[in-house]
């Protein structure tokens, strides 16, 4: 049985069947391949129709995806009616809609000219409807035996063609208008195999180059008249009354030396590659420099305090002749950050909900890590559809486990009280604060009647798995976690507070704020880039080994760039260091949020007020994510820092 295949309406059944069989996640569905027999049918599915980046403008121009067999379009439909092909719920979750269709493919049988079905009017209205959509640059999404139908593109900096998943639903015509394109030539790749005595063939690549063609027309007796005789008027949809239109297809087999196993190579094209290599030694080079240099000025700096206030320590303890009280005073005056060292480990501002981002963030921080190594291993190819997106669902579901643990543990050690309310706020809070603003995004999707929304059923379960799998892990970890010991910190905490003097330059709240985070964000800013494309435009991110480093150099980053900042702040006699070190590291995610909102003004223009809400609504949504990873990666690094320091020099 697939792992992945969770088809929407059986969900509920399949949740329980989910765990057992984690162990045939590894054996890779979509693996297997599947041989045809020559003139055998293989079946084409129909996938949604997503929004591209328009020709005429290069830009996007909408974020909805629309059901494949949405009335307007009128496109057409099987007999006896379409069927939903079973799909995992990651799939589902991205969008996916995946459908048969009445196209009959025949392996390795070239077919020239057969309507798809009758010919279909269009009213203005949904002539009015398709010509907004091909204005807007929609793509039509086939699978072939599991491999997206794909146009040829040419990559023009290095002249290489690749395919790009996906090919337009119509295309603007020399005279502005926008024409249907109601002819499709399929040209389908196929590999021949010898299975034993057999010939077997399999599919290793589809191209379809649609065409729009006014003399295509479905005849009464089924079979069809293409208009192969080079005329080339389009079809144009009238806005101002009917149309007829006939939709009618040719299949082209083509033999191809191309491997089964290498088939989604020319799928998985790396745009610009020399911009990641680029940006990855820039980073690197930079994150090195960062790293080398501040653990130079603070190793330096730390060993010359450290070694003086146990050398002063020393000297106090040989001269009890009043010469004491004189150097006592000249550390009070020049030195920081001893000075604090009664407060340092005071108990910071909300605890509870402090500890609750970080259970979260280390929850975050395991799975990302996991989900980019496994992709970085070839475990999440996108030959398994919607398999990346399950897999992090439940990578994330499982790791419910370690959020709790280091919540409880991170509650325990501020000295907070409230454990049953840690206990319950640690899966609740931030998932279901998620989960609410995906909730009303989904029902602007749905008030559209697009079909990237998430079907209710699929909201249940859900909520369903979190209840069931990730919310017991969770307080099974925090219950560990308080059952250990608190982590105290080597120097005691004095019964008054200290007075801390008033920050000024960087040291100021907003300013560090924005300084701390610019730095994680350099490290991830090209990466980032790309997928922001790939996830608006529909295309297939596979950079998993740029991805890999950047998130390496994003954590060293964040940890360095966040110790330094408590340095100072502690230098500065400032001992409220907790919630500055959580939130300079986490603006990072305030940087990706602008950076999303940079994307907006540069690469997008939409027409609705739904659009903008749902680029805005989930763009911070991501930078909300990144914003608790970060700032946890900030924290527990400035944690183990404190801890460090503090445990290194004499205090009586
Ligand atoms: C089918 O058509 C393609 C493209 O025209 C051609 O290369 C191929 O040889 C044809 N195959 C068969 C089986 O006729």
């Amino acid at each position: 049985m697939r792992f992945s295949d969770l088809s929407s309406s059986s969900v509920f059944a399949s949740l329980l069947l989910t765990l057992p069989s984690l162990s045939a996640a590894f054996y890779l569905p979509g693996v297997v391949p599947t041989s045809y027999d020559e003139g055998q049918v293989v079946p084409l599915y129909v996938n949604r129709l997503t929004p591209g980046l328009a020709r005429q403008d290069d830009q996007l121009h909408s974020v909805l995806s629309y059901d494949y067999y949405h009335p307007a379009f009128h496109l057409c439909r099987p007999k006896d009616g379409p069927q939903d092909v079973r799909e995992s719920l990651g799939s589902i979750l991205f969008g996916d809609r995946i459908r048969t269709s009445p196209f009959e493919l025949h392996m390795a049988k070239n077919e020239t000219c057969k309507a798809v079905c009758e010919p279909v009017t269009f009213d203005s209205r949904s002539a009015m409807f398709t010509n907004r959509r091909i204005v807007q640059g929609y793509n039509i999404n086939w699978l072939v035996d599991g491999l997206p139908a794909a146009q040829l593109n040419l990559d023009s900096i290095t002249n290489t063609q690749f395919y790009s998943p996906g090919f337009a639903l119509g295309s603007i015509h020399e005279s502005g208008q926008p024409v249907l394109h109601n002819h499709f030539n399929i040209l389908i790749d196929y590999h021949h195999v010898g299975l034993g005595s057999k010939d077997k063939y399999r599919v290793v690549g589809v191209l379809v180059q649609p065409e729009s063609r006014l003399r295509s027309t479905a005849l009464s007796d089924g079979s069809a008249e293409c208009g192969d005789d080079g005329d080339t008027t389009p079809m144009v949809l009238a806005e101002d009354g009917e149309t007829v239109v006939s939709w009618t297809y040719s299949v082209y087999w083509r033999e191809s030396p191309t491997a089964w196993a290498t088939r989604w190579d020319k799928y998985l094209h790396v745009y610009d590659p020399k911009i990641h290599w680029f940006s990855l030694i820039n980073s690197a080079v930079f994150v090195v420099f960062l790293v080398g240099m501040v653990s130079m000025i603070l190793l330096r700096a730390l060993k010359k305090d450290i070694a003086r206030y146990n050398r002063l320590d020393v000297m106090t303890l040989d001269d009890l002749d009043g010469t004491s009280a004189a150097i006592e005073d000249g550390i009070q005056e020049d030195s920081g950050w001893k000075l604090v060292h009664g407060d340092v480990f005071r108990c910071p501002q909300s605890p509870l909900l402090l500890s609750v981002l970080l259970g979260n963030g280390a929850q975050l921080f395991m799975m990302t890590g996991v989900t980019v190594a496994f992709a970085l291993l070839g475990l999440l190819s996108p030959a398994n559809r919607g398999f990346l997106a399950t897999a992090i669902l439940l990578i994330y579901t499982l790791f419910g486990f370690i959020g709790g643990y280091v919540s409880s543990r991170a509650y325990k050690s501020f000295g907070g009280e409230a454990w049953k309310r840690n206990i319950l706020l640690t899966p609740l809070l931030i998932p279901g604060f998620i989960f609410a603003v995906f909730f009303l995004l989904n029902l602007f999707v749905w008030a559209q009647g697009s079909s990237g929304a998430v079907p209710f059923t699929t909201m249940l379960a859900l909520v369903a798995i979190w209840f069931v799998i990730s919310v017991p892990l969770s307080v099974a970890g925090s219950w560990l976690g308080f059952k250990q010991r608190a982590l105290e910190g080597p120097t005691k905490t004095n019964q008054i507070p200290r007075q801390i003097p008033p920050m000024s330059g960087t040291l100021r709240p907003i300013p560090s704020l924005f300084l701390t985070g610019i730095l994680p964000f350099a490290a991830i800013f090209v990466e980032l880039y790309f997928i922001m494309n790939s996830l608006w435009t529909n295309k297939i991110y596979y950079m998993f080994g740029f991805l890999f480093v950047c998130y390496g150099l994003m954590i060293i980053t964040s940890a360095t760039t966040t110790i330094l900042l408590v340095y100072f702040l502690l230098c500065a006699e400032n001992y409220r260091w907790h919630w500055r070190a959580f939130a300079g590291a986490g603006m990072t995610g305030g940087y990706v949020f602008i950076n999303a909102l940079i994307f907006w003004a540069t690469r997008v223009s939409f027409g609705g007020l739904t659009g903008a809400v749902l680029y805005v609504g989930y763009s911070a949504l991501i930078g909300f994510l990144v914003f608790v990873l970060t700032g946890s990666i900030g924290f527990f690094s400035s944690w183990a820092f404190v801890h460090r320091i503090y445990g290194s020099i004499k205090v009586d």
